[in-house]
């Protein structure tokens, strides 16, 4: 077993430390559901995963896994885009995670693009609670392009470091593209640790 795992995984391990049973969380772009199966695991029943994405098809996906997996219950899926989560969300959330990029098995033109990618970070600062965390994996490349990524990466080094402390990992020296790790929380959440 590697001990530099895949960007996903690294976020998911950042995700099983920031999340407890009961909380609410957003997976902000479903795609297959397999994130969305991944929170409502974490949470559990007395929690709540709220999903976003704007294809028919994803929901349908995502919510035949969730059946199977037995967590449909502590689901809420939203066909809608991330930037409107806060249409949606109505208290705190302790993590949102995005994984940009297009449908795996779906349309490769219908993927994240940065302007509502960056309104929806920009909502998801506003309603992660002081401990809460953001993870975004940034797929570019390929079909995906590198106009989201680039923009994204300018906009995530605007963020005011005395209220946000953004990490980024990528792998340097790995062909195709390899997914880029941000994550983001509050200052507020280290000093009072
Ligand atoms: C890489 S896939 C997500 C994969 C997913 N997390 C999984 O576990 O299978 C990106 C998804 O973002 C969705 N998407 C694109 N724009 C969106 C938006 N504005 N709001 C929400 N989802 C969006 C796409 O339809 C696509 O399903």
């Amino acid at each position: 077993m590697p001990y530099l795992k895949k960007s996903l995984f690294q976020a998911h391990e950042l995700a099983g430390l920031a999340v407890k049973e009961g909380d609410t969380v957003v997976d902000a772009t479903m795609g297959n559901g397999h994130d969305t199966e991944f929170l409502a695991s974490l949470v559990g029943e007395k929690g709540r995963v709220f999903a976003f994405d704007i294809q028919p098809t994803a929901l349908e996906r995502t919510r035949d896994r969730l059946e199977k997996a037995h967590c449909l219950d502590w689901c809420t899926l939203i066909l809608d885009g991330h930037e409107n989560m806060d249409a949606y969300i109505h208290e705190p959330v302790k993590l949102v995670i995005f994984n940009l990029g297009y449908l795996p098995k779906g349309d490769h033109a219908i993927g994240t693009r940065y302007e509502t990618t960056r309104r929806a970070i920009e909502k998801s600062l506003a309603l992660i609670s002081d401990d809460g965390l953001i993870l975004i994996v940034i797929y570019y490349g390929g079909d995906s392009g590198f106009e989201e990524k680039d923009a994204l990466l300018s906009f995530l080094n605007t963020l005011d470091c005395r209220r946000y402390t953004v990490m980024r990992t990528e792998f340097m020296n790995q062909i195709n593209c390899p997914p880029i790790l941000i994550a983001i929380e509050k200052n507020i959440s280290i000093s009072s640790r």
